[in-house]
């Protein structure tokens, strides 16, 4: 799978001057998050586009030493789309101090203020110390549909007290950190991400806007991507309180994950679930060769199962256990070929004889 915390040649260029990745035009950013996440080219846009507006955004406030209000993003999708490994990508990708945090435990804790001091003095160890630095990160806020305000739960008002606390330090303020330490969130970029399952629901029966007098075949395009956006009023009445939607102004839709979506998962990011057990059986001194039927095979499982790529590792996994079991006592294997899922594989030597698997499958 494409982890890209574990990919060696991950970084862009992070020693870019003062940590800007200044160079980095959105179609680079891109560029580099095609090749751990796959599909899901409107998000990867969306952010590409926010986080080198931030970089501009900084550069010239730099310069006219003017206060540019930032656009804070909120990642939407169904589970296990890529959200997460999006940003965690991103992170990599970009010369600024990122962190990461998640929604579900501030609103667990009765200490909101003190995690969020917590969240801040970890973007600040990611900026070495340097203040400056840390005031012009990003704060990845993950689960942040968790934080929704449903109807007098102790959870739920939970959820909105911690929506009420970040809206200090998402719309700028001053957050003392030590006795000798504060720091100024005014131009830190907020990216919050989120499932929202159950929006959908409350989309499907909104009026489009129908009103517009459609010309021609263009305007109906536009027409059309205007209705498919999520509009505020939809995350009010999710649950997220209307001031906490409103510091969030650009909002990303990640989609489901087809069938061929997920076979390109599992196959084409640099790090992919089949290049790690290549490598892993290659270790050993043994191809692997799986047919493409299998990744379709797997896919339509993961299909089944409903949490997008996240069963893929799994289903995939299952299958190579009795061979990683099997194999390093079977020092005459060269090969390892699958032709389907529901079939026993085939272990073979260096003249293509059938090596008979002791263990039964
Ligand atoms: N578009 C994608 N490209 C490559 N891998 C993906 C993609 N989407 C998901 N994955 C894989 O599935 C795993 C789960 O994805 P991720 O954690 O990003 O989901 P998520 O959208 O954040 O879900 P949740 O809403 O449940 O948090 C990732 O570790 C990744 O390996
Ligand atoms: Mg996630």
């Amino acid at each position: 799978m494409a982890d890209p915390q574990q990919d060696p040649d991950r970084s862009m260029n992070p020693n870019t001057p003062n940590g800007l990745a200044a160079g980095h035009t959105p179609s680079a950013i891109v560029g580099y998050l095609d090749q751990y996440v796959v599909g899901q080219d409107e998000a990867k846009r969306t952010l590409a586009v926010v986080v080198y507006a931030h970089y501009q955004k900084l550069l010239g406030a730099r310069r006219t030493n003017a206060s540019i209000a930032k656009s804070n993003v909120l990642l939407v999708g169904p589970t296990g789309t890529g959200k997460t490994l999006l940003c965690q990508t991103l992170s990599n990708a970009i010369g600024v101090p990122f962190v990461t945090a998640d929604a579900t435990s501030l609103a667990q804790t009765r200490y909101v203020n003190e995690e969020i001091e917590a969240i801040l003095l970890r973007l600040l160890g990611q900026a070495h110390g340097d203040i400056a630095k840390a005031q012009h990160g990003i704060v990845f806020i993950d689960e942040i549909d968790k934080l929704k305000s449903a109807g007098g739960q102790l959870r739920s008002t939970s959820g909105e007290g911690v929506q009420h606390a970040l809206l200090k330090i998402m719309e700028g303020s001053l957050v003392k950190l030590s006795a000798t330490q504060a720091i100024d969130t005014s131009n830190i970029l907020f990216i919050c991400g989120g499932a929202f399952v159950g929006l959908d629901q409350i989309r499907a029966g909104k009026p489009n806007y129908g009103f517009i007098s459609i010309g021609d075949s263009a305007n109906q395009r536009i027409l059309d991507k205007l209705n498919a956006r999520i509009k505020p009023t939809d995350l009010i009445e999710f649950g997220l309180i209307p001031e906490f939607t409103g510091r969030l102004p650009v909002i990303a839709n990640l989609q489901d994950l087809s069938r061929a979506t997920l076979v390109r998962i599992m196959t084409e990011p640099r790090n992919s679930i089949y290049q790690q057990f290549c490598d892993m059986m290659l270790a050993q001194g043994v191809t692997l060769e799986i047919a493409p039927r299998v990744f379709v095979e797997i896919a339509e499982l993961a299909l089944e199962y409903k949490v997008g790529a996240r069963s893929l590792r799994g289903i995939f996994e299952e299958m190579m256990t009795p061979v990683l079991y099997a194999v390093p006592d079977l020092p005459q294997v060269r090969r390892l070929v699958f032709s389907s899922l529901f079939a026993n594989p085939k272990l073979l030597d260096t003249a293509g004889t059938e090596v008979k698997n002791p263990v039964a499958w």
